[in-house]
């Protein structure tokens, strides 16, 4: 991906982002400074996120693999409402299907094409094949989903985020990896405990949430 194509994408992402509506609740202040920084020093670097540098020509993703600028990484996002990752798909890759509690996503595919879809509340499914230089909006709390189906070449979708920390439910995760009860989990999915184990095997605990 060349370096302009990035920076095109942020700055579109940025500029659509005055079109959403904000998540987090309001703060009474300009802005939030964690208290272990001296305000008196504040200068633009608070305001700056450089974690992302590492991705401008960087390799091809191996993975699929998530480069996140939220509240964790980037502390002066306290307050404002707005989030960042980057996604990278590798040829063939899932993003599986998770939910975001605290933040809708609005994802700008500039590299690739991405199977996308999301659930409403009554269990509809919306899906798209996005090419590049398609948004697509993920409602907030909604169950989706994001895949690769090209087996040789790989995908780049830029999401922001209308939260700070819109979270990170995983759905095979948060049911098979947290250890819930493997006879609760084969009476709710209707199979039986080996089924249940096998998937349990194959999902690690999720990391700590931000
Ligand atoms: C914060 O920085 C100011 C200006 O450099 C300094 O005078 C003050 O002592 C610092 N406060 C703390 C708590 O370090
Ligand atoms: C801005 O603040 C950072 C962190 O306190 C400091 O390292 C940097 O030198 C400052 N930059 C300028 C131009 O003062
Ligand atoms: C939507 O998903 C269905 C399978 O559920 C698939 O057949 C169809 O091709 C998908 N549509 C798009 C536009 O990706
Ligand atoms: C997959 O990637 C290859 C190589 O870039 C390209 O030729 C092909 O058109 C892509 N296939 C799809 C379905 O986008
Ligand atoms: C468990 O369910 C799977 C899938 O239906 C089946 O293939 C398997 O034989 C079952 N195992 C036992 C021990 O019942």
């Amino acid at each position: 991906m060349a370096k302009y194509e990035l920076a095109v994408a942020l700055v579109l992402g940025l500029s659509l982002f005055g079109l959403t509506s904000a998540g987090d609740p309001d703060i009474l202040t300009d802005f939030v400074v964690p208290p272990n920084v001296n305000n008196s020093n504040l200068n633009g670097s608070f305001f700056t996120y450089t974690g992302m540098r590492s991705l401008v020509g960087g390799n091809p993703p191996t993975t699929f693999t998530v480069t996140k600028a939220s509240l964790n990484e980037f502390p002066a996002l306290d307050g404002q409402s707005v989030s960042y990752a980057v996604l990278e798909f590798a040829a063939g890759s899932v993003n599986p299907p998770h939910t975001h509690p605290r933040g809708s996503e609005l994802l700008f595919l500039i590299y690739g094409s991405l199977q996308v879809g999301f659930v409403d509340t009554t269990n509809k499914l919306f899906n798209q094949t996005l090419q590049t230089g398609d948004i697509f909006i993920f409602p907030k709390g909604l169950v989706h989903f994001q895949y690769n189906a090209n087996q040789t070449d790989f995908a780049v979708a830029v999401s922001a985020f209308g939260s700070a920390s819109a979270g990170l439910v995983s759905i095979p995760v948060t049911v098979f990896g947290t250890g819930i009860d493997d006879g609760i989990l084969a009476e709710s999915f209707k199979t039986n405990v080996t089924t249940i184990e096998a998937l349990k095997a194959v999902l690690t605990p999720p990391p700590p949430k931000a």
